[in-house]
């Protein structure tokens, strides 16, 4: 795994999260339906379940990459609808763990920091136009027109979050829509001048298909920037890391590196740069404040403060949350692993 030296940026008052936006996730998580907490329990049983890996050694076999069969569906859909809510208690309102870029800084001035990075190697101006497939509440799409001056849109599976997006007065609402990158992207030919997906291609039911579509979308020079999975190495005890961590990132498959950099090249795209970073500074800092909730939550559904159902949502979030950082460790795995392609022309 490559360990370049980054470029830190100067300290941000970039603040997406606020108190009022942990209240209102937990108001959603204290008076959650029983038909939402039923569908999200029970789409843990039918998203993580063979799902799909192909590591190095499949690479260099000639195996094609085996996509992610429940990428679009509805238990997706539910999963995503209540875990938004948790990450929002946490400091990943915008779902993804960043690389470590400065360790002694939060996970949150983390994402701050990557996503400068993700702006230099967007290279927008003011006006342009910028996609976030998987786009979460827009809050990295915020954030990046605050940076650029670019005009942003977002698509997401998951209309809880779109919702969310509609709600904030810092983005133009007509652009974010419901959407779903395994399908065509209801856009015209060459009209961004760039797109971006931070981590949600681990959902991806064919690679080339959605990486054709995105160099349809650019204009030419356009660039896509993708923070993905990448899966390096499998045997007994790491294929039960692995299968630990799918399930407390929710990630559907993981595909070694070279299978990303082929989607690029194969869809067209010119490959600028292919980098993995560690996380696991990051992960310790979520996983120790998780744990803090957890206890938190446990008491106070014994003496029962809060429902016993919103306690359980946490603690399915938060099995397993140790194999997540010992298959970071491990080098089994980087979630960040960040490639940078460019539409010739
Ligand atoms: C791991 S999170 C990535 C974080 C996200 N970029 C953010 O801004 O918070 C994955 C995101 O992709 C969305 N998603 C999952 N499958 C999708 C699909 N097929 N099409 C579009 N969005 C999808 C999820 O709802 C979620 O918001």
């Amino acid at each position: 795994m490559t360990s370049p030296e980054l470029t830190t940026h100067k300290p941000t008052t970039h603040k997406p999260t606020t108190l009022l936006d942990r209240l209102g996730a937990l108001r959603g998580l204290l008076t959650i339906s029983d038909a939402d907490y039923h569908a999200f329990m029970g789409s843990y049983g039918e998203l993580f379940v063979d799902s799909p890996e192909n590591p190095l050694d499949d690479y260099e076999s000639g195996i094609p990459p085996k996509g992610y069969d429940q990428g679009s569906s509805e238990e997706l859909q539910a999963l995503y609808k209540v875990i938004h809510l948790l990450c929002t208690l946490g400091s990943v309102e915008k779902m993804y763990m960043p690389p470590t870029i400065d360790p002694d800084k939060s996970v949150l001035q983390n994402q701050i920091l990557f996503e400068r990075m993700l702006a230099e190697d967007l290279q927008l101006q003011a006006g342009r136009k910028v996609l976030d497939l998987g786009c979460g509440c827009g809050a990295i799409a915020e954030h990046i027109a605050d940076l650029t001056g670019a005009t942003p849109f977002g698509i997401n599976l998951d209309a809880s979050q779109i919702d969310k997006a509609h709600r904030n007065p810092n983005l133009p609402a007509a652009n974010f829509a419901v959407g779903d990158f395994n399908k065509p992207l209801p856009f015209d030919d060459d009209s961004f001048d760039a797109v971006y997906a931070i981590q949600p291609l681990t959902y991806l039911q064919n690679h080339v298909f959605t990486f054709a579509e995105v160099l349809r979308i650019l204009k030419p020079g356009g660039r896509f920037v993708a923070a993905l999975d990448a899966y390096d190495r499998d045997n007994e005890v790491h294929r039960r890391l692995i299968q630990d961590t799918r399930e407390l990132t929710v990630f559907g498959g993981f595909w070694h590196f070279r299978y990303w950099e082929d989607a690029y090249r194969d869809a067209g795209f010119e490959l600028i740069s292919s980098v993995g970073r560690s996380a696991v500074e990051m992960i310790k800092k979520e996983v120790a404040l998780f744990s803090r909730y957890e206890a938190v939550f446990k008491a106070l559904a014994k003496v029962r403060i809060i429902p016993k159902k919103t306690d359980a949502l946490l603690q399915r979030m938060n099995k397993n949350s140790r194999s997540y950082i010992e298959a970071e460790e491990a080098e089994l795995l980087t979630l960040n692993w960040h490639c940078v392609g460019q539409k010739p022309g």
